[in-house]
């Protein structure tokens, strides 16, 4: 199995491993594809001219992760980390973005949303699917409520 990059890197080091056969879907702001010699990742390219959505996921999966640390002084929050897909790496531009692959929901109409954060916007059930081991992550989290997040009089003391 290739080894997936990680953190930032060039574009065109995430563009060689897009399976351009290998369509997995298409969104309003990307297309994904699969990865060449690996099962277990998409890479998602954005196709507008301010790379916005991979640039959120990317910053939100890195608070999710940080907040899942035991750092001294602050208290480790680990609710989160499983509900998120995994993103790996993203490219200088934000143009291509490599994340942990998810299988379709296998009963859409019966998803239940009420562990994840209401701060995510988009909450179509094609927006998240399963784990190999039948856990539902989310896997388009670009569309944040930063007027939610942000305003500290919104706070539900949840998250
Ligand atoms: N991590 C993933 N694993 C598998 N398929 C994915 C993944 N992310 C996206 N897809 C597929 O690609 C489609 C479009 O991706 P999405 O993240 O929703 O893009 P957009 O931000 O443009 O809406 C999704 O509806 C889904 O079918
Ligand atoms: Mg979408």
């Amino acid at each position: 199995m290739k080894k997936i990059p990680e953190g930032l890197v060039e574009d065109q080091i995430l563009k060689n491993l897009i399976d351009f056969n290998n369509e997995l879907g298409t969104g309003t702001t990307r297309r994904v594809y699969g990865v060449k010699g690996s099962q277990d990742f998409v890479i998602k390219q954005s196709h507008r001219p301010f790379h916005y959505s991979n640039f959120v996921e990317w910053t939100v999966w890195h608070a999710v992760d940080k907040m899942a640390e035991d750092i001294l002084g602050n208290e480790a929050n680990l609710q989160l980390l499983e509900l998120f897909a995994r993103t790996a790496a993203i490219s200088h531009s934000a143009e291509f973005l490599i994340m942990e692959r998810l299988q379709p929901l296998k009963d859409p109409d019966r998803l239940q949303l009420g562990g994840f954060p209401d701060w995510l916007n988009d909450r179509k059930p094609s927006a998240f699917g399963l784990t190999g081991d039948g856990r539902v992550k989310v896997m388009d989290y670009a569309m944040v409520n930063f007027y939610q997040v942000l305003n500290p009089l919104n706070r539900s003391g949840r998250f």
